[in-house]
């Protein structure tokens, strides 16, 4: 059965019709982008999945449990299962890097006495073991995305989910972050992640699921950024602008 299945799922807020009649399934040890413009729904899809937000009406299953028959009680287990990176909750800029993945574990009740080398060991995993007490402000934007992927690493994840991961980096750091991705998905974990950075998500060349208004405009195997789906000339210079300033990037020397 696949990892996460998508079954006619439709989702409003109030009138607002947020996902109509979407339907896809991610295979354990996939990579799938979910993209599309601002408003299309890429955050409502994977709020659903991490069980923030109800359905309206369709069906959605991960890792072989229903979430619309899940009880409340059992919704700080699947939420501990996924691996959540978004920068609605971000560092907490009192605490050094430590105490914030220290304080991301004790909430999901996973503490024990081997805490510190856990830290270490994910704060390794991004290239950040030296980091570990120094504070947000300390790091760059990219250090601080990764701590973000630290932290929701911490919980040893099947599935990672991260919303519009490389907003707020450069584009280099993008890169690095995407790097770690790769190699998280290498060794085996379903990556999901919500972005509409076109130039990296097209030299990615993963699986793109397109919402446009909310609807599953195009889901293609080893996508460049859909252009069929997305509608205007200006996008597809923009995109193309895109591709040559990474191609540029990624090929000096
Ligand atoms: N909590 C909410 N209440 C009401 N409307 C919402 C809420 N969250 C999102 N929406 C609306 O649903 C649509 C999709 O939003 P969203 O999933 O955040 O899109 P994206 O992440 O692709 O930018 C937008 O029109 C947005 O205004
Ligand atoms: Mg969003």
């Amino acid at each position: 059965m696949a990892q996460i299945i998508f079954d006619h799922v439709t989702k409003k807020y109030k009138d607002e019709i947020a996902l109509s009649d979407v339907s896809f399934q991610i295979e354990k040890g996939e990579f799938v982008f979910v993209i599309g413009k601002s408003g299309a729904g890429k955050s409502t899809l994977l709020n659903l999945i991490l069980k923030q937000e109800e359905v309206t009406s369709g069906q959605i299953v991960v890792e072989g449990r229903r979430l619309d028959t899940m009880e409340r009680k059992k919704i700080p287990a699947h939420r501990r299962r996924l691996g959540i990176m978004s920068n609605d909750v971000g560092l907490l800029k009192d605490r050094s890097v430590y105490d914030n993945i220290k304080l991301a574990i004790l909430a999901t009740g996973n503490a024990d006495d081997k805490m510190r080398e856990k830290i270490i060991k994910v704060l390794g995993l991004v290239g950040l073991a030296g980091k570990f007490n120094a504070f947000p402000d300390e790091l760059s934007g990219g250090e601080q995305a990764r701590v973000l992927l630290s932290r929701a690493l911490s919980v040893r994840p099947q599935i990672l989910i991260a919303d519009e991961p490389t907003a707020n980096l450069d584009p280099d750091a993008a890169w690095d972050l995407m790097q770690l991705f790769e190699e998280l998905n290498y060794r085996g974990m379903t990556i999901l992640i919500a972005s509409h950075a076109r130039g990296l998500v097209t030299i990615m060349k993963r699986r793109c699921i397109t919402l446009v208004a909310g609807r599953l405009a195009a889901d293609d195997k080893h996508s460049i950024y859909n252009q069929k789906a997305m509608d205007i000339f200006a996008e597809r210079r923009i995109l193309q602008e895109e591709v040559k300033n990474s191609e540029k990037r990624l090929f000096l020397p």
